[in-house]
């Protein structure tokens, strides 16, 4: 089975570019960038990550990001994402970034969006691997920062697919932000939101995305199995929802296999996918190997998960036929 996983072509659909910085690659940008980090050697860095909820894991993830001031920073991050997904055989990859997460450190929204593209673009020319951009607001930043946020990307309209919204869930619930994502999408720009598991209001927030928001996708969504009248919702909307096992075992300890059995037993989109890769060490591969050992998946259902991701990804019709 592991076999099989390892060599199916596979899409990526929730992965935060920022939480693909390998230790390594973090100590080669803190020595170029004269960045002074915590610790002695990439090993104790990773010694060092002690997540057990969303907050903990936010705190080391933003620190990380330090590191990352130069264009080529960006780029060298991006390129590293994009090799190690195609030597996975992930063919297709929809990336986050969080532009306020750079900007609030003096990194230009030019630099940290150039960066990115170039590496987009030569990895699907070298790699053959294809990959769009997501832009995220953070949510505990204000609804007015993330509107001018929108308003940087204007001139880089083209070089995105859509917005999303990430980090800190608490208090900071999808209707704050409803005027950003409403201009968002008289832009074109496809829609999706965070709905963390076991996150405060989890329910309230999820109904918000769908209703009033009117996402596209739904990032996690697991809590949604609470309510009969949003798994409805999610099915008539045929929402695609981006869960990430590995994830999810930092904050509930469990990979949500029995989740991801009920929502494929509803006949519900769900992909999988994995977040912050080189955090919570697990590339995609590893997620759906760990994922199939601890829920027993079939391989029917494993080809099923994967195909949900390439159904829901945002694609023209003729690129996505291609790859059904
Ligand atoms: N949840 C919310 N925000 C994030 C995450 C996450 O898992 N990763 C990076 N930003
Ligand atoms: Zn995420």
């Amino acid at each position: 089975m592991q076999h099989f996983i390892e060599k199916m072509p596979k899409a990526e659909l929730h992965v935060h570019l920022e939480g693909t910085l390998e230790p390594e690659l973090s100590f080669a940008l803190a020595n170029k960038n004269g960045v002074v980090l915590a610790y002695e050697t990439p090993e104790a860095l990773v010694a060092a990550y002690d997540f057990y909820d969303l907050p903990s894991f936010l705190a080391i993830y933003y620190a990380g990001m330090n590191v990352l001031v130069e264009e080529d920073d960006f780029y060298q991050l991006t390129y590293a994402y994009l090799v190690k997904a195609r030597s996975q055989e992930t063919i297709y990859a929809e990336l986050f970034f969080d532009p306020q997460a750079h900007t609030s450190r003096g990194v230009s929204f030019d630099t940290v969006i150039t960066g990115i593209h170039q590496a987009q673009v030569d990895a699907e020319k070298k790699l053959g691997i294809k990959s769009q951009l997501i832009m995220c607001f953070l949510r505990e930043m204000s609804a007015e920062s993330a509107m001018q946020h929108l308003e940087l990307a204007k001139p880089y309209r083209n070089l995105l697919v859509g917005v999303g919204l990430d980090s800190d869930e608490r208090d900071n619930p999808p209707i704050k932000f409803y005027d950003v994502f409403r201009e968002a999408k008289a832009m074109g720009l496809k829609l999706t939101m965070h709905c963390d598991v076991n996150q405060q209001d989890s329910l309230i927030h999820i109904k918000q995305c769908i209703s009033d928001i009117q996402v596209d996708r739904i990032d996690h969504g697991i809590n949604s199995l609470e309510s009969e009248e949003l798994c409805e919702l999610i099915k008539d909307k045929k929402l695609g929802l981006t869960v990430c096992p590995v994830s999810n075992q930092f904050v509930v300890q469990s990979l949500t296999s029995v989740e991801i059995h009920k929502m494929l037993k509803k006949d519900m989109l769900v992909t999988i996918n994995s977040d912050d890769p080189a955090y919570f060490r697990a590339y995609l591969n590893e997620n759906l190997v760990q994922l199939q050992k601890e829920g027993k998946f079939s391989q029917e259902q494993i080809v099923t998960l994967v195909g949900n991701a390439f159904k829901v990804a945002w694609l023209d019709d003729a690129t996505q036929n291609g790859y059904l």
